[in-house]
């Protein structure tokens, strides 16, 4: 029987909230597939600067090193918004992200039928199978540059290089050609130089890809393009801080942030498992923060890290089962039960 040794970083705020109802649908999830799950707990973000003094302990690198793969809740908080530049809880994160050289983060948007009256967006323009597939760099860009501060100025960098962008590229390409063979690059390639060399290195790449149709978008157009008709995005490629943005915009398409799973990938097995959003200090310790990102983001670890796609694909479904009757407050309708993390941690695990 398969074992799998997964590492939980569960962080701030909602994050150990929202880890326990994912962990319990693992553990349901490996009963009903035959597998079993070890896990290991470390400290990452403002829980381990409380603990160690800084944000990514040497243990909690090597203790993920040594996993299958890892689960995330999310780091930050106000409690720690003033210590002083790269000793945040952020910096944990991105830390993280760097060594274990998790350079690719999928992010999909996808709206689970009963969902769509929830989304601010109209119904006929969300459609029945809105899908995007956001890949978004991960350890480049202005999140790794230089950066550099004086009395009077600061400054970040946005730097690529073209192997950055090539590696990433094709992580794109690939999902693409698994998909509808639609690519969109997303840049900023009329002002900055770094996006110029982002498309070039994109076209460059197109070559060994001739079945998916390739096309550019500016950042500032695709965020409103998103809005006016997200039909007609399969895979965006973006660099590390457009898809930050442009994920969290995403998400609200799809109806809340708390349905928003993410991958971090390296081109290795070991995977990084988080929701897009963050700690939500203003809902952490109410109960009633939606553990659904958290959960499809372990039906993702099911997918890409551990090959176990019947797994996943039953999360999936029991979560598309269970929302058209329950929901958390974040995607609330009339008529609908109002459930807390845990009672929806719960009615997944039931469902499956
Ligand atoms: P946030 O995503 O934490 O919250 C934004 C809004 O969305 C809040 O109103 C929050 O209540 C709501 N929200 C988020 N997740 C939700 C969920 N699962 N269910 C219901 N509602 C949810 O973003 P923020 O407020 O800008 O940031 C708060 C802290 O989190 C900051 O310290 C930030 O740096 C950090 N952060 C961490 C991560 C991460 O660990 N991956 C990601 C984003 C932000
Ligand atoms: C995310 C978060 C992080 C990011 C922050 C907390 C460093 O917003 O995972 O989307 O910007 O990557
Ligand atoms: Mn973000």
């Amino acid at each position: 029987m398969a074992n799998y040794k997964i590492t939980l970083l569960k962080g701030d705020g909602i994050g150990p909230e929202i880890v326990n109802q994912a962990v319990k649908v693992l553990d349901k999830a490996a009963d009903k597939f035959g597998f079993t799950v070890e896990y290991d707990e470390a400290l990452l973000g403002g829980c381990a600067i409380d603990a160690t003094g800084v944000p990514l302990p040497e243990e909690t690198i090597a203790k993920c090193k040594a996993s299958d793969s890892v689960i995330l809740g999310a780091v930050g908080g106000p409690k720690w918004d003033n210590q002083p530049g790269n000793n945040r809880p952020e910096a944990g994160l991105l830390g993280i992200r760097g060594a274990l050289g998790l350079f690719a983060n999928l992010r999909p948007s996808v709206i689970f039928g009963p969902l769509k009256s929830a989304s601010p967006i109209k119904d006929e323009i969300i459609g029945d199978d809105m899908d995007i597939m956001i890949v978004r760099e991960l350890t480049g860009g202005i999140y790794f540059g230089e950066r550099g501060r004086e009395e009077d100025a600061a400054w970040d960098t946005e730097k690529y290089s073209v192997a950055e962008v090539e590696r990433i590229a094709r992580v794109a390409f690939d999902l693409a050609m698994k998909r509808n063979k639609k690519l969109t690059s997303v840049d900023k390639a009329n002002v900055l130089e770094s996006s110029r060399l982002w498309r070039q290195t994109v076209v460059n790449v197109a070559k060994d890809y001739p079945e998916v149709e390739l096309n550019h978008m500016y950042v500032d157009n695709c965020a409103m393009q998103l809005v006016r008709n997200p039909k007609q995005f399969d895979v965006i490629v973006t660099s590390n801080i457009f898809g930050d943005i442009l994920s969290d915009e995403a998400s609200m398409i799809a109806g809340s942030i708390g349905m928003l799973a993410s991958a971090s990938l390296s081109g290795g097995k070991l995977g990084l498992y988080e929701p897009i959003h963050g700690s939500a200090p203003d809902i952490a310790g109410k109960g009633i923060a939606n553990p659904l990102a958290t959960i499809l983001s372990v039906a993702m670890m099911l997918r890409y890290s551990l090959a176990q796609p019947e797994a996943a694909q039953a999360i999936e479904t029991a979560v598309a089962k269970v929302l058209e009757t329950n929901r958390t407050p974040d995607i609330y309708e009339e008529g609908m039960n109002k459930v807390s993390c845990e009672q929806m941690g719960d009615l997944v695990c039931a469902q499956l």
